[in-house]
């Protein structure tokens, strides 16, 4: 049986939704089961079962600092060493990612997966289109970021959820592989233009002090959206490449307009 952690995460869903679409069986692991779905919370380790699980799709837990992401990430693996699961998927941040500031946490659980014993493949994500139109913000002139005139390899999460789905299917053929799944690059100037407005840039000073200001953030969550800004502004993020394609066996989902619908569900009336 195939496992996903995070199920009512957007990721697991979609992951879900797909396995269900090929007739694969698999269940949802959650903090908050329903009907069908297994209690799985990483930070309670001593509930953590994960016995008749063949294939763990483990969906990063990220939201929260280094050492908890990784303790959780060291929990699950522990259980699943224990319980006998055969072979883990582990959602990690694609290699240009390195200079983000959740890489650390993936990286070192991407350690922890090889030196484990545990068949495994990793899956490392780019960003998702949706959150870079969801990082766009807007004003009565138009768009504004601290993104300038940088790209992003940006990926619609569907796209990484049927990847996830497709290495779940078949795990002996995807051993021992890390796949980096980005799309095409996009920047803030063709959201904008896709939406018919302008696009301004703001430096990562004003970007920063704006996140400082905002307490609906987590502390550490203006560090690492500063660093996904830096990273996109001066071109880190924007390669593409082929291994998303090669899984999926179709051309990648319109990544732009992915972005720029979100971006627009995010307007505000009267702007
Ligand atoms: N590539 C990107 O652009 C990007 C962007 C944001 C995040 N991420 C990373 O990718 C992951 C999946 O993304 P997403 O879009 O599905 O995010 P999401 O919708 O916020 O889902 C994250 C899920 O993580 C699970 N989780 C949180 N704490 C947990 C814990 N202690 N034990 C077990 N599961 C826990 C939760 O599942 P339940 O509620 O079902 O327990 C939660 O719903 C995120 O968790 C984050 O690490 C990637």
């Amino acid at each position: 049986m195939i496992m996903v952690t995070g199920a009512n995460g957007q990721l697991a869903s979609l992951t879900l939704h797909e396995l269900a679409a090929r007739d694969i069986p698999a269940v949802g692991g959650t903090r908050t089961p329903t009907e069908g779905q297994r209690f799985i919370d990483f930070d309670d380790p001593a509930r953590l079962d994960l016995t008749g699980i063949s294939t763990l799709v483990l969906i990063s837990a990220g939201y929260a600092e280094d050492d908890r992401v990784i303790t959780r990430h060291r929990t699950v693996l522990d259980a699943a060493a224990r319980d006998g699961v055969a072979h883990v998927i582990y959602t990690s941040l694609t290699r240009a990612g390195d200079h983000l500031g959740f890489a650390l946490a993936h990286r070192v659980t991407e350690q922890m997966i090889r030196t484990s014993g545990l068949p495994w493949t990793i899956l490392r994500n780019g960003l998702y289109a949706e959150l870079f139109g969801a990082l766009l913000t807007w004003t009565p002139a138009g768009l504004e970021s601290a993104f300038g005139d940088g790209a992003l390899a940006a990926v619609a999460r569907g796209d990484l959820s049927a990847a996830a789905a497709v290495v779940a299917s078949d795990p002996p053929t995807h051993r021992g592989a890390t796949y980096d799944l980005v799309g095409e690059p996009i920047t803030a100037s063709d959201v904008a233009a896709r939406l018919g407005v302008t696009h301004r840039t703001i430096g990562l000073s004003e970007y920063r002090a704006r996140l400082l200001a905002d307490d609906t953030l987590l502390a550490f969550q203006p560090p690492m959206l500063a660093s996904i800004a830096s990273s996109i502004r001066h071109g880190l993020l924007r390669d593409t490449g082929s291994d998303l394609r090669r899984l999926l066996d179709r051309p990648l989902t319109d990544a732009l307009g992915v972005a720029a619908d979100i971006a627009a569900a995010m307007r505000p009336n009267g702007m």
